[in-house]
């Protein structure tokens, strides 16, 4: 309904005068701030958190019941648990920055999110050898060549693998420190790298906590299709973090982190025996894929 005129117009603009002088404070009391990058990350913060604020008229009980949810989420993170980047992943904001910051360059394999799972420091592994150690699942021999976009082999590159079980599961989330489907391995002269290690599963990211609570509030469920993490460190190239999706998961349209991207889904082969790529006989049922992991030169500056 319509307020009578000359009444209610003054009052929203009044009501607007004094909301935009809070925001206007609080972003002036940044301008002494010394480096001019965090003035200009922390000024916006606030504009934009100001006017969120301000679009969904946000009560005091809403914003309390988001503090108790960032209280539950510091509570419930510890060195093996992390909800914050949980809460980054389901809400996009890790996808958006890995398209900010890691654009997709010409011919390169494109990047997707990181994950909380990584651990630094795995174990070496050999080239050929098993980067499963006791991991549940199918085997599965995983090879391909490390190159720069300009198509030149990259020998030495640090290819750090990790991935979940059959069951869904990394091994940090077991009890104990076993360090299983995860290892370092490098690659040869000629860029190519191989080694063994399970079929990837699909899973359900840990739902357990407040980052659960807000899916289930969205009706949004937890899974992410079957993937293979790669970070792939050289001299001269940036680095990459990306996975390899298995083709055909019934989850990849609805990841619960938004991580696909369809030059990042492949073609693991299912095989019984025979002769593996390694020359290994095997008697039941393993796997293969191929993927080669382009790099960009880190000259290729962004802006
Ligand atoms: C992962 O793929 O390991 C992962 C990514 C985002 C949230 C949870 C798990
Ligand atoms: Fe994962």
């Amino acid at each position: 309904m319509n307020a009578p005129q000359g009444t209610a117009a003054p009052e929203a603009e009044q009501r607007d005068v004094r909301e935009q002088a809070v925001t206007d404070e609080v972003i002036a009391s940044f301008d002494g701030a010394e480096s001019g990058r965090y003035r200009e990350v922390m000024q916006s913060l606030v504009r934009h958190l100001h006017g969120f604020a301000r679009d969904v008229r946000l009560t005091q009980a809403e914003w309390q019941r988001a503090i108790a949810f960032l209280t539950a989420a510091g509570h419930i993170t510890d060195d093996r648990r992390q909800e914050f980047i949980l809460l980054s992943d389901v809400l996009g904001l890790s996808m958006l920055t890995v398209a900010l910051d890691a654009p997709a360059a010409d011919g390169a394999t494109e990047s997707t999110v990181f994950g909380p799972f990584f651990v630094a420091d795995a174990p070496e592994i050999q080239l050929g050898g098993d980067v499963a150690q006791g991991a549940k699942g199918v085997p599965c021999w995983v090879s391909g060549q490390v190159r720069s976009v300009d198509g030149v082999p990259v020998a030495g590159a640090v290819i750090d693998v990790w991935e979940a079980d059959e069951d869904g599961f990394y091994d940090v989330q077991y009890e104990g420190k076993r360090t299983a489907g995860r290892g370092r391995l490098r690659s040869a002269t000629d860029g190519r790298y191989r080694f063994w290690s399970v079929l990837p599963s699909p899973y359900p990211i840990p739902y357990d906590g407040p980052v659960g609570e807000l899916l289930t509030a969205a009706g949004r469920g937890p899974m992410r299709p079957a993937h293979l993490h790669f970070m792939v460190t050289a001299p001269g190239h940036r680095t990459l973090v990306t996975h390899i999706f298995v083709a055909g998961d019934e989850y990849l349209d609805r990841d619960a982190v938004f991580g696909v991207k369809d030059s990042l889904v492949v073609e693991f082969t299912r095989r019984t025996g025979g002769t593996a790529p390694d020359g290994s006989e095997r008697d039941g049922g393993w796997a293969e894929v191929r993927f080669d992991l382009v790099l960009v030169p880190e000259h290729e500056d962004r802006e």
